[in-house]
């Protein structure tokens, strides 16, 4: 999973690939970067787009053939006549509750928002037009009302408040997680299901704010749908009906487990803590040997977001390596695969980590504790004053946009 701020960031940059712009001298050349791009561009866009249009449900990836349900299937008139006798009780309203709940809202279903009274959820909610009494509850009503009971508290609380809520988990409703956290680690969340209700699971891959934005757009975010249980022998029929209802374009099967293992991996590794540590290292080494830190921080992050890394999400990493010099080509394939084998050992070790709980463990101690919040503005304080990222605010003053 991105962060909210994070997944923000990459949709605005991956929507100045329209137009690939070239910034700094760089090594990409303008020559290079116009005739592979239409010609690449040409080549992968056309697929999808067939795809989109013909309600293709088996995708070959890379030789391995996977079902994708997508939303073509459920226009919205099948969504209200499927959810017609439903209650959809979204608890929570954080960022997946605020962008999940409107776009339910949005696409006509019954839904009603459960949160703590006056929290700052509340307030939002109400910002938002949900009115109390009517499709804004507090958490218990809502679960009570509810036949479909969303659970969008965060992690850390949906274990901390389970042994309230599970007992209102009667027989005949669902239950709808967007992460496999909690029935996953039960053991450290002590999220242990009842055994007579469908247990299902939608999870966005992107912010709650992301769900919103590409719904709004008439697009949809990718999700990954998972059953835990399915009691009705319909849960898995309910579970892509759900996620089209809440924003989702094309959904990909797969297991509670193989979700929140490689969600968790994910943002440690190349998503967020892994290229986080890549940058700091490049910089870090930069800057020992003289280089100034507009240099460093240009050569580290700035061409990396705004050049290179959209032309791999545009085209694959084939058409950024073909869209640079030869110099450039030949060192950084070269130089890939020593990174490879340098940093397979870690990302193993943070596989086993999240695998045997550990990364669970400590994200529970983390937010459980009373500071929690302190703490993590003080961590995020010290990551703002690192010198990188105070080099990087002044690179991107001078963007025309800043200016
Ligand atoms: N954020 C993402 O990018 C993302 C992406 C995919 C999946 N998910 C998953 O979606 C789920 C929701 O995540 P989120 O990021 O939307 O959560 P979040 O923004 O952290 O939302 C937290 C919500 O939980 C409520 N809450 C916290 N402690 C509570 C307590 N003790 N009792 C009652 N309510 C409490 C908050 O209410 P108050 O305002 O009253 O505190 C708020 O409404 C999680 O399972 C997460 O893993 C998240």
């Amino acid at each position: 999973m991105a962060s909210k701020h994070s997944t923000r960031a990459l949709r605005q940059l991956s929507k100045q690939l329209v137009a690939p712009r070239v910034q700094q001298r760089t090594f990409v050349s303008a020559f290079n970067v116009t005739r592979p791009s239409l010609a690449a561009a040409r080549k992968v866009v056309a697929p999808a787009a067939a795809q989109q249009t013909r309600g293709v449900k088996t995708v070959d990836f890379a030789g391995d053939k996977e079902v994708v349900y997508e939303r073509s299937d459920w226009p919205r008139e099948k969504l209200l006549e499927y959810f017609k006798n439903d209650t959809l009780a979204l608890i929570g309203y954080g960022s997946q509750g605020h962008g999940q709940g409107l776009n339910l809202r949005d696409n006509g279903l019954n839904v009603i928002i459960g949160v703590r009274k006056n929290g700052a959820s509340w307030k939002d909610a109400i910002q938002d037009g949900w009115v109390p009494g009517k499709n804004l509850f507090e958490v218990d009503e809502a679960i009570q009302k509810g036949t479909i009971v969303m659970n969008l508290l965060s992690d850390a609380a949906q274990s901390e408040t389970w042994p309230h809520i599970k007992p209102m988990l009667t027989k005949g409703k669902t239950l709808y997680f967007s992460h496999g956290f909690s029935p996953v680690f039960k053991d450290q969340t002590k999220v242990e299901v009842p055994t007579d209700i469908d247990v299902i699971l939608v999870a966005p891959k992107g912010s709650g704010r992301t769900v919103r934005t590409l719904f709004k757009e008439g697009r949809g975010i990718n999700s990954s749908i998972a059953i835990f249980q399915d009691v009705t022998g319909k849960a898995e029929e309910k579970a892509i009906a759900l996620g089209v209802a809440v924003g989702s374009g094309y959904m990909y099967k797969t297991t509670f487990e193989k979700e929140v293992y490689s969600d968790l991996y994910g943002e440690r590794g190349c998503l967020m803590g892994g290229i986080h540590g890549m940058f700091l290292a490049q910089y870090e080494v930069l800057r020992e040997n003289g280089h100034s830190p507009s240099e460093a921080f240009n050569e580290t992050v700035e061409e990396a977001t705004q050049s290179l890394y959209p032309l791999i999400g545009a085209n694959g990493m084939d058409y950024m390596y073909e869209a640079c010099s030869t110099t450039a080509r030949r060192g950084a394939i070269d130089w890939s695969k020593r990174f490879k084998d340098t940093l397979k050992p870690v990302f193993e070790d943070l596989y086993k980590s999240v695998k045997d709980g550990s990364e669970t463990r400590r994200t529970m101690e983390y937010a459980g504790r009373k500071d929690y919040r302190a703490a993590f503005e003080k961590e995020m304080e010290e990551i703002r004053e690192l010198e990188i990222w105070r080099a990087g605010k002044a690179v991107r003053s001078l963007r025309p946009e800043n200016l």
